[in-house]
């Protein structure tokens, strides 16, 4: 069970600060939502960003790429020291070429899906990938409400994955909270994505981690 608080609900001006906290406060990964106000309307940070943090933390940069031609700055972002990259199917022309990429620079490799976009889009892909992102709102920004109708897209993808016979990681992203995290494992997802149930509680970060990584263990599928 991974739990990869995303930065995007961090105080952007102190990103140093709150990259080493949460690592303190027992993240798994750290979520880097990199927006291009094209492909989403929002604008956040791109591989200059990253680089500079990469010096304060030993997290898994778990970078997901919404921006409209990701491939363009594909060295940059391993430069900068990704880990893994997600890129959204409807921004590859050729997804296998894209993969290829990805894994010839040392990355791992993920794809992901707006909620509108059908899973059939991925599913040939699954046998190259290492990771697979399912939405559970609109990209583009923190804070929104969990879209419960994708978790019939959760339990689908896992279940191509457990067909693959590989080990791929399933994520959700959006609106995942203390509330909604609990469905999201019992249909299969074993990474979770979380912004603002992390970072803008009241309670302590590693208070917030604890309880939605104990909900998501205890209802494993
Ligand atoms: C939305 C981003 C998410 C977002 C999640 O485009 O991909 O990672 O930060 O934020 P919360 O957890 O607040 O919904
Ligand atoms: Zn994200």
């Amino acid at each position: 069970m991974i739990i990869a608080p995303s930065l995007l609900s961090a105080d952007f001006a102190n990103l140093k600060q709150e990259a080493q906290a949460i690592e303190a406060a027992g993240a798994d990964w750290l979520h880097l939502d990199v927006m291009d106000g094209h492909f989403v309307p929002n604008l956040t940070f791109g591989p200059p960003i990253i680089r500079a943090l990469r010096p304060h933390s030993k997290l898994f940069f778990d970078a997901h790429l919404m921006v409209a031609n990701p491939l363009d700055l594909v060295e940059n972002y391993q430069k900068a020291g990704c880990d893994q990259l997600t890129l959204h199917i409807e921004t590859l022309p050729n997804p296998k070429q894209a993969i290829d990429r990805v894994h010839a620079l040392g990355m791992k490799m993920g794809l992901t899906l707006k909620p509108n976009t059908p899973i059939s889009s991925i599913l040939p892909y699954l046998e190259h990938i290492d990771h697979v992102l399912v939405m559970t709102v609109e990209p583009g920004f923190g804070g929104q409400k969990f879209m419960t109708e994708q978790l019939n897209k959760v339990a689908e993808v896992k279940q191509a994955i457990v067909a693959t016979g590989r080990d791929i990681t399933l994520q959700v992203d959006g609106g995942v909270n203390a509330q909604t995290i609990a469905n999201c494992a019992q249909k299969g997802a074993n990474c979770f994505v979380a912004g603002s149930a992390i970072f803008t509680q009241e309670s302590e970060y590693k208070t917030n981690i604890a309880t939605l990584r104990s909900l998501a263990h205890n209802n494993k599928k």
